[in-house]
């Protein structure tokens, strides 16, 4: 099974980030988790294309870039330039999903498909053929630092459930308050990608925290 750990870098030393990128080329850690906020579709702002940039100059990992943002369509073709190797974007900002899948495809991404935990899993069905990966979010999407949703783990089950009855091949990513008590549980259910955030900035050895993650 595939086994992933992407650091969310909205924990990192923003002042700081050619060291973080660094540590993370000679981390174990396959992807790095971007997270882009709009001040609309959450309450929140993180940045945009030019620290995008600057990150894929001095990363040789692949760059995971998780779109909370309104009209997402409008952007995906600057984000894929930019260098996001897979974009996702939330199921509830655009309204013809499958016309969304399509441009990330157009413009050479993985695609990636995410839903807020208020949001019923099955509403991912008509997609769930078309996409790379569907991440469900641990908690509302906005901030880090926020505390695990255990009922992410029920989601992760009818989430297989619905891939497995429509024959769909796609990774599990789940993004959200994952700690180094969780991540092995979370793998254990089937999930192929952890974002960890503040578990791996804010630990004492950051690249200690994504080995022990990964738990090999
Ligand atoms: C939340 C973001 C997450 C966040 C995770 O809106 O999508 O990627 O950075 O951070 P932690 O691990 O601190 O919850
Ligand atoms: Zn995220």
């Amino acid at each position: 099974m595939t086994k992933i750990i992407a650091p969310s870098i909205l924990a990192a030393d923003f002042s700081n980030l050619q060291s973080v990128c660094g540590m993370l080329n000679s981390s174990r850690a396959q992807w790095v988790h971007i997270d882009v906020m709009d001040g609309i579709f959450v309450p929140n702002i993180s940045f945009g294309f030019p620290v995008l940039e600057a990150i894929k100059r001095h990363i040789i990992k692949e760059l995971d870039v998780h779109l909370m943002i309104q009209n997402p369509d409008k952007y995906i073709e600057r984000f894929a330039a930019a260098g996001a190797n897979t974009i996702t974007f939330h199921l509830e900002t655009v309204n013809n999903p499958l016309a969304t899948v399509e441009l990330i495809r157009r413009c050479g991404a993985k695609v990636g498909v995410t839903i807020n935990p208020n949001v019923p899993v099955a509403a991912l069905t008509p997609v769930i053929k078309h996409v790379d990966m569907v991440l469900l979010m641990s908690v509302f999407a906005g901030f880090g630092g926020q505390k695990f949703i255990p009922e992410t783990f029920e989601r992760i089950a009818q989430l297989k459930e619905i891939g497995k009855k429509h024959n769909a091949d796609f990774l599990i990513e789940i993004d959200g308050g994952i700690d180094l008590n969780i991540a092995p549980k979370l793998f254990a259910a089937g999930v192929n990608v952890l974002v960890a955030g503040s578990s791996i900035f804010n630990s004492q050895n950051p690249m200690k925290t994504i080995e022990e993650m990964l738990g090999e």
